[in-house]
């Protein structure tokens, strides 16, 4: 790898951009619409940098290397010479292929394309490009310094090259790569959509936000559905339920509070140094203005049981459908890209040692049932 290209200069590009400069040690460059959002970029990189010169993780030499290595253009002629050139722009299908398509030109024969994009579809991504079958999906989980893990979007025409080299670059920035179908989701989103679908169906159905997350405690994620919404943002929270909706409407649930949660911007009130003090008053409002009269409130025990049995009954048929190969592929992801706890051994287990896979599909992810905490 001698150069890196990255499409977009938001919040993810510049973490991405830190990732990659300080990881494969090569010039780094960004784009952007215009000069500010450009200059913006460059100026959340140079805040990680100085972050972790501050907490004593690199030293000022280093910091000094890390950013002269990065630059930012407007001039998409500038990626001529990268090998590598990664998109997170906007989750929408059209402005991810003129983005792509406004570089290609100037790329090398053998240039590989990756996106990031949290649950759209890689192939309709490439559907504009000379060359689709170098291009590979290649997710990121939030906080994309700490999540160890990315997946690797095999698209039907994904090609070997654009597929071993992501699989390599992965493994040079230090995370654990697992391949995935070009499905909605892939494999975590998947999972999460219908977890937080299901937490904002339920508020929006009347249960208190103190229930949701009692609801989902047993299964041991760092993080309660509003927290983890609030982390990834409440746009693209939305997007995903939405992508998920749309593709499998039976299944999952949109959330119209949620769209106006986005518009609004916050679900939880922080104090003056950010730390969470509870959950916003006006975005409580939004929440209660979006439940139907006469709505009925799910118990925990309810609550928890729709749960289980969504998650049981999804990863069943993303085993069948062949979104990955086994359930440990399932559990790996969860772990590494979701921080379910590593000592339960995952989420496949945990639905078998609640009953939710029988209950679902009369039978076991795991033959013998794996034993275990919780
Ligand atoms: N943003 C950036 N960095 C953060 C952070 C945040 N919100 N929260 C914590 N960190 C960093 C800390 O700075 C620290 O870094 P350091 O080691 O360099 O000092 C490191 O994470 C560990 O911090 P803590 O010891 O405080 O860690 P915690 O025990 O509180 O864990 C966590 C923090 C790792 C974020 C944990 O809560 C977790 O795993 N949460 C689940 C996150 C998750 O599910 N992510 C995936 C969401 S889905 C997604 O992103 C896909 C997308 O397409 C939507």
């Amino acid at each position: 790898m001698t150069k890196v290209g990255i499409l977009g200069a938001g919040l993810m590009a510049s973490q991405f951009a830190f990732l990659f400069v300080r990881r494969l040690q090569v010039p780094v460059v960004i784009t952007d619409l215009d000069q500010a959002r450009v200059d913006k970029g460059l100026g959340y990189i140079r805040d990680h940098i100085d972050e972790r010169l501050a907490k004593g993780r690199i030293s000022s030499d280093e910091a000094n290397r890390l950013k002269a290595l990065v630059t930012g253009t407007t001039d998409k002629k500038d990626f001529a010479d990268c090998d590598w050139v990664i998109e997170a722009v906007f989750e929408e299908v059209g402005v991810k292929q003129q983005v792509f398509g406004e570089v290609e030109q100037y790329l090398a024969e053998d240039a590989v394309l990756a996106t990031n994009t949290s649950s759209l579809s890689v192939d309709e991504i490439g559907a504009k490009l000379r060359h689709p079958e170098r291009l590979v999906g290649f997710h990121f989980f939030n906080p994309v310094a700490v999540m160890p893990l990315i997946e690797v979007v095999k698209a039907p025409k994904t090609n070997d090259a654009a597929l071993a080299t992501a699989m390599e670059i992965a493994k040079k920035l230090g995370k654990n790569a697992i391949i995935t179908k070009d499905t909605p989701g892939f494999i975590v989103n998947r999972i999460l959509a219908k977890l937080l679908g299901e937490a904002m169906h339920a508020v929006e159905q009347g249960t208190p936000f103190d229930t949701v997350v009692e609801a989902v405690k047993p299964l041991g994620l760092p993080m309660d559905p509003f927290v983890l919404l609030e982390l990834v943002g409440l746009r693209v929270g939305a997007h995903v339920l939405e992508t998920h909706h749309a593709a499998f409407p039976e299944r999952f649930f949109d959330s119209p509070a949620l769209d106006e949660l986005a518009d609004y911007g916050h679900l939880l009130e922080k104090d003056a140094k950010g730390k969470t003090k509870g959950y916003d008053p006006k975005a409580l409002a939004i929440v209660k203005k979006h439940t139907a009269p006469g709505a009925t409130p799910f118990t925990v025990e309810q609550l928890r049981a729709r749960v289980e049995d969504g998650l049981a009954d999804e990863i069943h048929r993303m085993l069948e459908d062949g979104v990955v190969s086994a359930p440990e592929d399932i559990d790996l992801a969860m772990i590494l890209g979701a921080g379910w706890p590593f000592i339960m051994g995952g989420a496949t287990p945990y639905l078998d040692r609640v009953g939710a896979s029988e209950r679902v599909f009369g039978d076991t992810f795991h033959h013998p049932p794996v034993r275990g905490v919780a």
